[in-house]
């Protein structure tokens, strides 16, 4: 048995409250998905992020590449699937559209001869974005979507979107851990209104140390220090970090145990000192690279 603990939510700039934890739902078996989702609920976790590159029919949250040409119809198929009439957050997944691959709803890339993501060129941004507004617009009272946003947008584009959006980006949601904190992008959305989600707030740990070749802050030492004096584990130690930075947390375990654990953050607090500490072992560290899946880096 867990504690019982009130979720702590933060007010979005349209009024909705998200709660500041949910499970993330990626590399989530697909047969063990059903359990999973009655797991997390039975818990206490209100908030699902997911996508259609994350092998989970029963969710889609977000606008795939190919689809930033096809906004409507791409989020109508969403809600099919899901069997809903309204999502509460829709989001651009990646800041740049690659060719449609024919039909809605899937992740599929197409790749150019050298095997290099094929990137559509004649769709901006704002289009997208205009596009996304009017999943809002068109639909006021029972909405297709109640609110819009992002999703991997660094300084520049998150500006850039401020700049020509009519109804305010409500989230961005980017990687952010203690080895890659990104404190900039954090305050500069934070400052203008945008709640920022961290993606992979555990930093992928063994997944994407085997993935993608990356460190994994759960072994720092200076993090494993921290756990003798709050009595708890460095998983919980970099969740409560994260939420003490007012960034909502999405950490994905396939384990019901690590689900507690992971739920279990809300009865300590971290001081100042030792928020300060837990800044000092940024390593500017990007552990999810899209790279290796299209052939370029979308980051250069
Ligand atoms: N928008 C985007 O572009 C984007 C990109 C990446 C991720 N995301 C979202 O962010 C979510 C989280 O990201 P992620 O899954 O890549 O990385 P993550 O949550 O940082 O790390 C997942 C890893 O941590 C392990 N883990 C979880 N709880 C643990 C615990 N208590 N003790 C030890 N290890 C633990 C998991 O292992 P087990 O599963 O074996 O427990 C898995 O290896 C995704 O599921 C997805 O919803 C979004």
């Amino acid at each position: 048995m867990i504690k019982k603990a009130t979720m702590p939510t933060l007010r979005l700039n349209n009024g909705f409250d998200m709660p500041i934890l949910g499970p993330g739902v990626w590399r989530i078996n697909k047969g063990g998905m059903r359990d999973l989702i009655i797991n997390v609920i039975k818990i206490g976790y209100r908030h699902f992020d997911c996508a259609g590159t994350f092998s989970t029919p029963l969710l889609l949250f977000l606008l795939w590449n190919s689809d930033h040409g096809h906004v409507i119809e791409a989020c109508k198929n969403s809600l099919e699937k899901l069997q809903l009439e309204y999502l509460d957050l829709y989001l651009v997944h990646f800041p740049i559209a690659s060719t449609h691959i024919g039909r809605v709803g899937t992740t599929g890339n197409t790749y150019d001869g050298d095997g290099v993501l094929d990137i559509d060129t004649t769709i901006s941004l704002e289009t997208t974005w205009h596009d996304m507004e009017s999943l809002v617009f068109w639909f006021p009272w029972v909405g297709l979507v109640r609110r819009i946003g992002i999703s991997n947008y660094d300084v520049f584009l998150t500006r850039d979107c401020l700049a020509f959006s009519k109804v305010k980006l409500a989230v961005n949601l980017i990687e952010t851990h203690p080895y890659f904190q990104r404190d900039s992008l954090v305050r500069f959305s934070q400052k203008h209104g945008i709640y920022v989600t961290a993606h992979t707030p555990l930093g992928g740990a063994i997944a994407n140390a085997k993935r993608f070749g990356s460190i994994s802050c759960l072994d720092d030492p200076v993090l494993k220090d921290l756990t003798e004096k709050y009595k708890k584990s460095v998983v919980q130690i970099v969740l409560r970090w994260g939420i003490q930075r007012n960034t909502i947390v999405i950490p994905k375990t396939s384990s019901v145990e690590r689900l507690k654990e992971n739920f279990n953050v809300f009865d300590f607090k971290i001081t100042e000192e030792d928020m300060e500490i837990i800044k000092g072992v940024d390593r500017k560290h990007r552990t999810n690279h899209p790279t290796k899946a299209w052939g370029l880096d979308p980051y250069a």
